[in-house]
């Protein structure tokens, strides 16, 4: 069951991948349209801190919304199966509302590859801070404590996209430490590969170059993903 569903959600990323016209896409991956008339209108104004915040109609229909639209990739009950983030993990404040918000109404898009499609226009501010306000429902702190690696690893957004051992977007990192054993300058090629991102190692979907980490934490968690990412 479990793989079932991180097949399909696997299959619904390498859609958005792939098709540039999200919207147009059939089956599983069309976006839902969300009834918010019992919701109370919150006009055109972007807002910066969710308004529904706590309340229990709100929630209602953001679960609802949550399960139509962003359930595929993030996982039912916003238990991530690592395919995207855990969205249980997000802080409950007013930055993170901004940050909520802008993200689902751009979307992840990196150098033309979509991660995650935008929902601007498609989704109503209403629909979105209906969703934030199930998630806050959902909400978990961080399982602590995690290593310095783990926290570096996600401090470079590389969590995002990789976990240790199951294949998400990209492939485990306990993967990539067998596939490269007994390759002398995989360390060197990796490094480069990272820096730059590209495809076709482990399938169509491309990293993004992910030059903005500086290099001598790339250079560490490198190391640290052949060393078996322990
Ligand atoms: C096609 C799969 C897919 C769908 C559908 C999807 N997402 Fe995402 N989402 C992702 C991926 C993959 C990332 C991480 C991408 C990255 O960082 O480049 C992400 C990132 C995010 C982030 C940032 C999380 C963080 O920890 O930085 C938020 C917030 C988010 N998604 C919310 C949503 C919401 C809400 C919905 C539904 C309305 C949704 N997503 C639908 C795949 C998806
Ligand atoms: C937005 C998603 C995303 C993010 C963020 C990301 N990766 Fe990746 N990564 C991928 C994908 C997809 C692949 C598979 C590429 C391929 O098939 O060649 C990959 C492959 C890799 C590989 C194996 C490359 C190969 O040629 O075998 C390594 C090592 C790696 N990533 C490390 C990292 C590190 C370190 C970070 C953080 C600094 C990071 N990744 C961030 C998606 C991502």
């Amino acid at each position: 069951m479990h793989a079932t569903i991180r097949s399909l959600a696997m299959l619904a990323v390498m859609a958005g991948a792939l098709v540039s016209s999200w919207a147009l896409a059939h089956g599983d991956v069309t976006p839902q349209a969300v009834d918010v008339s019992s919701l109370k209108p919150l006009g055109d104004a972007k807002r910066d801190e969710n308004p529904y915040r706590g309340e229990k109609e709100a929630i209602r229909v953001g679960t609802s919304a949550y399960n139509q639209n962003c359930a595929r990739c993030h996982g039912l009950e916003a238990i991530s199966g690592g395919i995207a983030p855990d969205l249980r993990k997000l802080d409950i404040d007013k930055e993170t509302d901004i940050y909520f918000r802008d993200s689902v109404l751009r979307g992840k898009v990196r150098n033309g590859a979509v991660y995650m499609p935008p929902f601007e226009g498609i989704l109503s501010q209403e629909a979105i801070w209906a969703i934030r306000s199930y998630l806050d429902t959902r909400h978990e702190e961080e399982a602590a404590p995690v290593s310095p690696m783990e926290a570096l690893a996600r401090k470079s957004n590389c969590l995002s996209c990789h976990a240790v051992d199951t294949r998400g977007v990209g492939p485990a990192y306990r993967e990539v430490a067998k596939k490269y054993a007994k390759d002398k300058n995989a360390e060197a090629r990796l490094l480069a590969k990272v820096k730059k991102g590209g495809a076709g190692s482990w399938g169509k979907v491309p990293m993004p170059p992910m030059d903005t980490v500086p290099e001598q934490d790339l250079k560490t968690l490198i190391k640290w993903i052949m060393a078996g990412a322990n």
